[in-house]
């Protein structure tokens, strides 16, 4: 008779949580676990979970209600809540929600097969933990499964900027690089397993300096050695920070052909006296010279980023130095949230903008920054750029992949394969997608 157990994961938040839930899923694979799609099917439920604004941290509670019939029926399942609104409510979340059965922090997933065998046991088990060891190590003892073509690698963790909105230092702990070795280990072995891009992950992952023989690694050099690796063919990196933008990271975006020509650079707001009261330690000006040399050094290079509005005491005056930034900069691709109370940080304390006002905001930024990715969209058709291959499309013989500037590119191109790498011409473009044909 089988013994395997099925596993349901639900990934909230940014693309850290996504490699976790990975890691989360191979580490309980070890304990005769398989995947399933369906949270019917499933033994252990697991909620991925982030903290980053209210409605995200909100929609836990409301997730695990909907598990409560399953539960009355299946008394054998268990529930647990990973993630950093674990970390940051863990303990609350067990008094609130008596449906869970454990709760583990971002920093102790490679103890959740001891968890779980105490779940068994009819315990309910939490650990937030900040615990000293490579939690990574761990992790990455597993099967060597085939994969796709594109993966996610975190290589940084945590941060010690303390925005003063943001829970990230709080919820993922201290900054932490990971050796330079171990990087370079788990790069090949996806490269093995059939990845061709791999995209680089941290909290503030230009801030990576890991460990190496010959010294500490900036991600410069580490994208360096990675682009010796064979195979692969792709690198990719987020997210970054504006004031560890290093002169030969910059560089490596003109010399590294594999490196992509995009760069996610949230600033926040285009209002010095926002900036100041958001703790960022950079200027609008500042910036908008680093984007400058980011066009020298690499002229096609597409910029994303991140905007909040309606931070505390923000004015129309503010607000307009914003748009004027984003105006300048001339973005491909963008986030823009409004700005939500975050317990504990230190902005919590500050006066509110009115909710109306804030609202009207984010409508006209979004309507600009909508503007500017179809324009830059709209100046692809009739370029080459390379795509790799993802999926199928929605038609026969279509295939669709991520082009060199993190489009997505449909292509008709029968006797091709996912995993393919290939260059196109751009032929439309799309409200979110362009459509292109075989070189
Ligand atoms: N490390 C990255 C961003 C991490 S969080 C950086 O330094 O830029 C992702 C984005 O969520 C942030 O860039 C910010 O735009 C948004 N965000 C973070 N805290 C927020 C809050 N309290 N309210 C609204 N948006 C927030
Ligand atoms: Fe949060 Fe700021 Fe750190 Fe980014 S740099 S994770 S916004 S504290
Ligand atoms: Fe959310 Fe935690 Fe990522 S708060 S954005 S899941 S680091």
């Amino acid at each position: 008779m089988s013994t395997t157990r099925k596993l349901y994961i639900k990934t909230y938040g940014c693309q850290m949580n996504v490699y976790d839930s990975e890691r989360m899923g191979e580490a309980m694979e070890g304990q005769g676990y398989e995947a399933t799609d369906n949270p019917e099917d499933a033994d252990l439920i697991l909620l991925n979970t982030c903290h980053i604004r209210e409605k995200a941290a909100e929609k836990v509670y409301s997730e695990l209600g909907r598990f409560r019939a399953l539960k009355a029926e299946r008394p054998d399942l268990k529930i647990g809540v990973a993630g950093c609104v674990a970390q940051a409510e863990g303990e609350e979340i067990m008094r609130r929600q008596p449906l869970v059965d454990l709760v583990v922090g971002p920093q102790s997933y490679h103890r959740l097969p001891e968890l779980e065998a105490a779940a068994r046991q009819g315990k309910r088990a939490l650990d937030t933990d900040f615990p000293e060891e490579d939690k990574f190590e761990h992790l990455n003892a597993r099967p060597k499964a085939k994969r796709g073509p594109t993966a996610f690698l975190t290589v940084q963790e945590g941060c010690d900027k303390f925005c003063a909105f943001c829970v990230v230092p709080y919820t993922r702990g201290a900054e932490v690089s990971r050796p330079a070795d171990r990087v370079l280990r788990e790069a090949r072995d996806l490269v093995e397993r059939g990845v061709r891009e791999i995209t680089l992950l941290g909290q503030n992952v230009n801030a990576y300096h890991g460990a190496a023989a010959d010294g500490d690694w900036s991600l410069a050099r580490l994208v360096r050695e990675l682009a010796e690796i064979d195979g692969l063919d792709r690198i990719r990196y987020t997210t970054s920070h504006p004031n560890d933008m290093s002169d030969d990271l910059i560089a490596a975006h003109g010399e590294i052909e594999k490196l992509m020509p995009y760069l996610h650079l949230p600033v926040q707001s285009g209002s010095d006296r926002i900036l100041k009261r958001m703790n960022r330690s950079h200027t609008a000006e500042s910036y908008l010279r680093l984007i400058e040399r980011m066009r020298e050094a690499r002229p096609d290079i597409l910029i994303s980023g991140d905007f909040i509005v309606g931070f505390p005491e923000e004015t129309d005056q503010d607000f307009e130095d914003t748009l004027r930034l984003v105006e300048e900069v001339e973005y491909g691709q963008c986030y823009s949230f409004k700005y939500s109370t975050r317990p504990g940080t230190p902005a919590a304390e500050r006066a509110l903008v009115d909710p109306a006002v804030a609202d009207e905001r984010l409508q006209r930024l979004q309507a600009l920054l909508r503007r500017q990715q179809t324009a830059v969209q709209d100046r692809m058709v009739g370029q080459e750029v390379g795509v790799l291959f993802e999926k199928p499309g929605r038609e026969d013989g279509q295939l669709v992949g991520k082009s060199d500037h993190l489009h997505s590119v449909f292509v008709d191109a029968p006797g091709h394969q996912i995993g393919d790498l290939v260059r196109v011409r751009i032929t439309a473009s799309a409200p979110n997608s362009l459509a292109g044909t075989l070189i």
